[in-house]
């Protein structure tokens, strides 16, 4: 047997062979010039083919630097549409005009989504607080008061103050949807200061569910970003890789590839720009000098999985103990039937010592699976026996045995 050290020291002692892949490292030509240029955490420049929101955000907010209330604004369209990077923008802009006028306007973003900034109504108001220097403790005082703060300092400030609320879904999920109406009737008392709100969601049935007079204050604009498309995405693409790959490293292949994928899953431009940073790291780990096309499809494979399973993570329990059940039938069986799903369900409650759910909650169950991709299901009309949903499982290969293996470390 050849010992695993002749393979990778052929002479020399080890220090000096790990030096010279450390040296060796340092000497190689490397694929990518700045990495993070592909990540969320960049600002582009140029906000491509976004002419038409930029336009309709910044029109809204304007009247603000002449002392008028900007209407609230609902702004919403699907997973990486550039909804947060345009009204970053156009909030940046705004405030620096603001700034060099000397003018009273403030301009607040609030990430809903980040715990310990807005996840109860407390941190939200405490936050809001801070962004006008106020400082309040962590836990204690009740709401009203810090209603009664935030509506004196907006007051005395004499400062329209316009507040982005991004992934406002996420935070009405947690502590309902009364705030916003708290918002928007502080303005009625307010005389100096007046409050405008900006609601940015990409949960498309987010709004219907919404309180009607919460809705329709909450909307007095409304701007949709659509999803791009694979020519739009193939500019915003190529746009970063000129700053995150040296010289001939990407091709148009790999960007069109890249372009079309993205396309097809809602013209999500994060998730192109996923793509190609994942797709640079496959080629620097083969050692290739250039971003192949199968790098991409190997890519687009690391990603579908790497999506699947936090999707499987964050499922109910109760939805895992389901999908368990399918893992397991489906082994045997092709497609499967609620009825047996649902046994096999029950057993495995059993054996982990959990409540099982009705049958009917098992079909939402279902219903929940097949929205995410996981399953496919059906339902087929067996003439006189009546209908039955079929169930197949939609996910193969090593994402299969990934989402086994995962599930199954903690389900007996
Ligand atoms: N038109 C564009 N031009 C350049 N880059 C863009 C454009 N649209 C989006 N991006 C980039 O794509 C990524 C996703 O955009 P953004 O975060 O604005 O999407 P979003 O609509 O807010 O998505 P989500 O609903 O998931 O929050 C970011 O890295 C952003 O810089
Ligand atoms: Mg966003």
């Amino acid at each position: 047997m050849v010992r695993q050290s002749t393979l990778i020291f052929p002479h020399g002692t080890n220090s000096e062979n790990v030096k010279e892949i450390f040296l060796h490292y340092l000497k190689k030509k490397t694929i990518f010039k700045d990495k993070h240029v592909l990540t969320d955490a960049f600002f582009p420049d140029e906000i491509l083919h976004r002419d038409k929101e930029l336009m309709q955000l910044s029109s809204t907010l304007a009247p603000a630097l002449k002392g008028y209330k900007p209407n609230n604004v609902f702004i919403y369209g699907g997973v990486g549409t550039g909804k947060t990077v345009c009204t970053k923008l156009v909030l940046k802009q705004l405030q620096e005009v603001v700034d060099n006028n000397r003018l009273p306007v403030k301009t607040i973003y609030i990430n809903c989504k980040l715990k310990k900034v807005a996840d109860t109504e407390y941190r939200l108001l405490a936050q809001l607080l801070s962004e006008f220097g106020v400082s309040v403790p962590d836990t204690g005082l009740p709401t009203d008061v810090l209603y009664r703060k935030f509506f004196n300092v907006v007051e005395e400030s004499g400062k329209i103050t316009i507040i982005a609320l991004d992934e406002i879904d996420a935070l009405v999920e947690k502590i309902g949807d009364d705030f916003l109406y708290n918002f928007t009737r502080i303005n009625t008392e307010l005389s100096s200061g007046k409050i405008s709100l900006i609601g940015i969601t990409n949960k498309l049935n987010f709004y219907n569910e919404l309180d009607a007079r919460v809705k329709s204050s909450l909307s007095e604009e409304e701007i949709f970003f659509h999803p791009y498309n694979a020519l739009q995405l193939k500019d915003i693409l190529w746009q970063r890789a000129e700053k995150a790959f040296n010289p001939g490293v990407v091709e148009d292949v790999v960007i069109n590839k890249c372009a079309a994928l993205a396309a097809q899953e809602h013209g999500d431009a994060r998730r192109a720009l996923d793509l190609l940073r994942t797709a640079g790291e496959i080629a620097e780990r083969y050692n290739s000098e250039k971003i192949l096309e199968e790098h991409v499809d190997m890519a687009h494979q690391k990603l579908e999985m790497d999506r699947t399973l936090e999707a499987i993570r964050m499922l109910p329990k109760q939805a895992q103990f389901v999908l368990a059940a399918i893992l397991k039938l489906s082994k045997r069986t092709n497609p499967l039937h609620t009825v047996e799903v649902f046994r096999e369900y029950k057993n495995i409650c059993n054996k982990n010592g959990i409540k099982p759910l009705t049958i009917r909650r098992i079909n939402d169950l279902l219903n929940e699976l097949t929205a995410l991709g996981i399953i496919d299901s059906h339902v087929v009309s067996k003439g006189r026996y009546g209908r039955q949903r079929e169930i197949t499982l939609s996910i193969e290969g090593d994402v299969l045995d990934a989402a086994e293996k995962l599930l199954f470390t903690f389900i007996s």
